[in-house]
């Protein structure tokens, strides 16, 4: 535990940086060309070329575009390499974490990575990106180098934009409704969205790994930032900005960090995510180098207001005027948990080593929807897991993705 404390004061100070130079560096970062071919191959650059095509997959590029303007980049795996042209597959979407985007997916071999199981399992896998990750930084109006506005989002506007307007598309493309796994945040936005009681005309179950909800116990850096209401207050001063955790000065710092004897690259997951267990090395190292995304300031400090508040509910803007001038009154919304449907099929996995969803505020997650459908609902515990595992674990097929591929097969 206190090794994690000490990692964690490290991110600290690289979270604190990596704020400031958001704000001097926006703007001089390359936009990144990414053209989508609708439906027809895959495009030279993306997630399709660079992780899924060279494993002899088929793969599409789409882009859709949400009700407020930004437009998502949509890949979607429509068979497996053995080639089961079973007439109408399943459709299942894949919802990315905080701070990572869809290649998260896809990063371990085929044999071992979500995405490629499910689509030789007979699905149809569609990863989604939300905004402001890499292949995913455009908008109609707002360029997100030069126009802050751009970042003006918390996961709120994930609930309420990126998500329907993903769910709607596959719903379109293949006139069914979708299955879906959320990772972390995207565990969040499922849940949300459901406490609302949206989207169910678009989902057929949720399988949800490392479910977040609650965040009064977790001991990330996240954590100790938010119990010192740093967040909360930086976000005062730069709400609308970029938050690059591959920044010039954070990955000098994090380098440094990395150079200090007793402390190595590994600990800075571990800072993040708890201990995890069983992640290849090669394929951890490359999440560290190449996966961190940008997300918007105000979505961490939604966040933030999470862990400090133990209260899972909208964006505080933390006077009464501007939270009178967004929900009518003084307060942010509350997310009832006990409102999700008790019919609707619920997977959940979570993990004993888990430092962003520990044991104790799932726990109080699944306290909260204790009137559910014991029929409906599947919950297990991974005891050696830690965050990243869920995704990147050499195991996890056999201890969490051959569950949840019957899970989807029993509500299909
Ligand atoms: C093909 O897909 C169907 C429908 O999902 C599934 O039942 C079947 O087991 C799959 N076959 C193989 C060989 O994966
Ligand atoms: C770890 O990843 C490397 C590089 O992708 C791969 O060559 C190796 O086989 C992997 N090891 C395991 C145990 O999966």
């Amino acid at each position: 535990m206190a090794r994690r404390y000490r990692s964690g004061f490290g991110w600290l100070i690289i979270v604190m940086v990596a704020v400031f130079e958001a704000v001097s560096v926006a703007g001089r970062r390359p936009f990144p060309r990414h053209l989508a071919i609708d439906g027809v191959g895959a495009p030279k650059s993306g997630i399709c070329a660079k992780a899924v095509v060279k494993h002899g997959y088929k793969c599409q590029e789409f882009d859709v575009k949400t009700d407020d303007g930004y437009m998502l980049s949509l890949q979607r795996i429509p068979e497996g390499k053995v080639g089961n042209n079973s007439a109408k597959k399943p459709p299942v979407v894949l919802q990315h974490g905080v701070l990572v985007d869809g290649v998260t997916w896809l990063m371990n071999s085929p044999q071992q990575a979500l995405g490629f199981i499910l689509a030789d399992n007979g699905f149809d896998v569609w990863i989604s990106n939300v905004r402001g990750t890499r292949y995913s930084r455009r908008h109609a109006t707002l360029d997100p180098n030069f126009n802050p506005k751009f970042w003006d989002w918390s996961w709120d506007e994930l609930v309420d934009h990126d998500l329907p307007a993903v769910l709607g598309f596959v719903q379109k493309q293949t006139g069914q409704k979708v299955h879906y796994v959320g990772h972390s945040l995207g565990t969040l936005m499922a849940l949300a969205t459901l406490a609302e009681g949206k989207q169910l005309d678009k989902l057929k179950s949720a399988a949800l790994l490392s479910p977040i909800a609650y965040l009064s116990h977790m001991t990330t850096a996240l954590g100790i930032v938010a119990s010192r209401s740093f967040m909360g207050e930086l976000g005062q001063l730069f709400g609308l900005a970029e938050f690059n955790p591959m920044g010039p000065g954070a990955s000098a710092l994090v380098r440094f960090y990395c150079s200090q004897p007793l402390v190595n690259c590994y600990d800075f997951m571990a800072a993040m995510t708890g201990v995890n267990c069983c992640l290849n090395r090669t394929t951890a190292k490359d999440l560290l180098e190449h996966e961190p995304q940008s997300t918007s300031t105000k979505n961490l400090v939604h966040l933030a207001q999470t862990v400090r508040d133990g209260v899972l509910r909208r964006y505080n803007y933390g006077n009464t005027k501007d939270n009178m001038a967004h929900y009518k009154s003084p307060n942010p919304p509350v997310f009832n948990l006990a409102k999700i449907p008790p019919s609707f099929p619920l997977f959940l996995s979570y993990g004993g080593q888990d430092a962003l969803s520990d044991i104790a505020d799932v726990k109080r997650l699944l306290s909260e929807i204790k009137s559910h459908d014991p029929a409906k609902l599947q919950v297990q515990l991974i005891k050696d897991y830690g965050h990243a595992d869920f995704i990147l674990a050499t195991n996890a097929k056999d201890l969490v993705y051959n569950q949840v591929i019957s899970f989807f097969r029993k509500f299909n």
